[in-house]
């Protein structure tokens, strides 16, 4: 067996009312001077009222910040990295979605490094530990309370980048299901797809082992059953609660075995089309998996059959076939936009994307089937003409 390298949080605190641990972690953590970074939609609907009661409970005090933006350009860190200089926090607490838990990891490690964030993009250029962070996700999608990646929008040159170090883990992540019961049913649907891609392409991965083989599988289950329900039936709680256990395992699957041409193939939706990086990566899911499908025949069967599909009596490439058939079958049943064109993305636009998305290895060196510039335009055609060019 190759030598291969795990890693999670230090903590996880998962369950449904699992927010009210949150007193008691930052007094085990012995911070003093804390500050809650987090964004307007969760000050103003009042989600943050049920992070915060547990942390008066503890007669904690603490500092908010609610400025952090979606998608965070590197200008927005640096707006809120010179607001908090000088204040000498020694705990930062994230709660909202993948932007602005990112936002608080890339904080953390903004407080102690000293540089411009921009040098720190890449992996393991960060030299020197963050404070420490608790996490707190209020979507199932990212898993970004359970990853060492953070990505942000460089205005400069419009591109999406990203910051992977081990120092960007959380000492705590605390997963409550209840928190996610708000969130309306496209975030839901767009953030749920994103969570499923990560443990697709995870499983996928050629970085993949048989640890994240077991997370990877699980997360595809529970994703697989509740999403529908999670999206369209916002009474349904036990959908919930599986799309929460669902992302997280995909978090840490792929925090592990990393993602592949998907997330490579979104990053320019995101960076020039400005895309939600969960609809670019829904949308480009089942072209992709379409192109790699070959590659691994054997793990896309049994994607399928995580995904509930019938496999008696098909072969093994008709086995794999079905995994297309049920991605392509939930995104529609989510509504998720088929065409690039939707974004206003056209014909002109495909050479300069691909070449874009041709230079990301740290993402397409984990695909399981290897992709140049000629493969990814035609990717992308396809993605342009919509699902209509899948039954050709
Ligand atoms: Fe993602």
């Amino acid at each position: 067996m190759d030598i291969f390298n795990f890693q999670t949080p230090t903590k996880l605190i998962l369950g449904k009312g699992a927010i009210s641990e949150i007193g008691v972690e930052v007094k085990r953590l012995m911070a003093a001077n804390i500050l809650i970074v987090t964004d307007k939609v969760i000050t103003q609907t009042g989600l943050l009222q049920k992070v915060l009661k547990p942390l008066k409970e503890e007669k904690i005090q603490f500092d908010i910040h609610d400025e952090v933006v979606p998608e965070p350009p590197f200008e927005n860190l640096e707006e809120l990295a010179n607001k908090i200089e000088g204040k000498g926090y020694d705990l930062l607490i994230g709660v909202g979605g993948g932007s602005v838990l990112d936002a608080a990891k890339a904080l953390s490690i903004m407080m102690t490094n000293g540089e411009d964030i921009r040098d720190l993009v890449g992996t393991n250029k960060v030299k020197t530990p963050g404070i420490p962070t608790i996490l707190v996700p209020t979507t199932s999608g990212t898993g970004s309370e359970v990853t060492s990646n953070a990505i942000f929008t460089d205005n400069r040159d419009k591109v999406k980048k990203g910051i992977v170090s081990p120092y960007l883990l959380p000492a705590v992540a605390i997963v409550d299901a209840e928190l996610t019961y708000t969130v309306p049913p496209a975030v839901t649907a767009a953030t749920g797809m994103d969570a499923l891609v990560h443990a697709i392409e995870a499983y996928t991965s050629v970085k993949a082992n048989d640890l994240t083989d077991g997370i990877a599988l699980q997360a595809i289950k529970l994703i697989s059953r509740s999403l529908r329900q999670a999206v369209y039936d916002k009474h349904n709680e036990k959908a919930r609660i599986d799309m929460s256990m669902g992302s997280l395992l995909a978090g840490i699957s792929f925090g592990n075995a990393g993602v592949g041409a998907v997330h490579a193939l979104a990053y320019p939706l995101g960076g020039k089309f400005k895309v939600p990086h969960g609809v670019a990566n829904s949308l480009l899911l089942v072209y992709v998996i379409r192109y790699n499908l070959v590659a691994n025949l054997q793990k896309f069967a049994e994607i399928a059959e995580a995904m509930g599909e019938r496999l008696e009596g098909l072969s093994l490439r008709e086995a794999a076939d079905r995994a297309l058939f049920a991605m392509a079958t939930l995104s529609k049943d989510l509504g998720i936009p088929s065409s690039l064109r939707e974004f206003g993305v056209s014909e002109d636009d495909i050479l300069a994307m691909a070449q874009e998305a041709s230079q990301i290895d740290r993402l397409l060196n984990n695909n399981p089937r290897w992709l140049t510039v000629k493969e990814i335009e035609q990717i992308y055609r396809e993605a342009l003409e919509g699902l209509a060019a899948l039954t050709k």
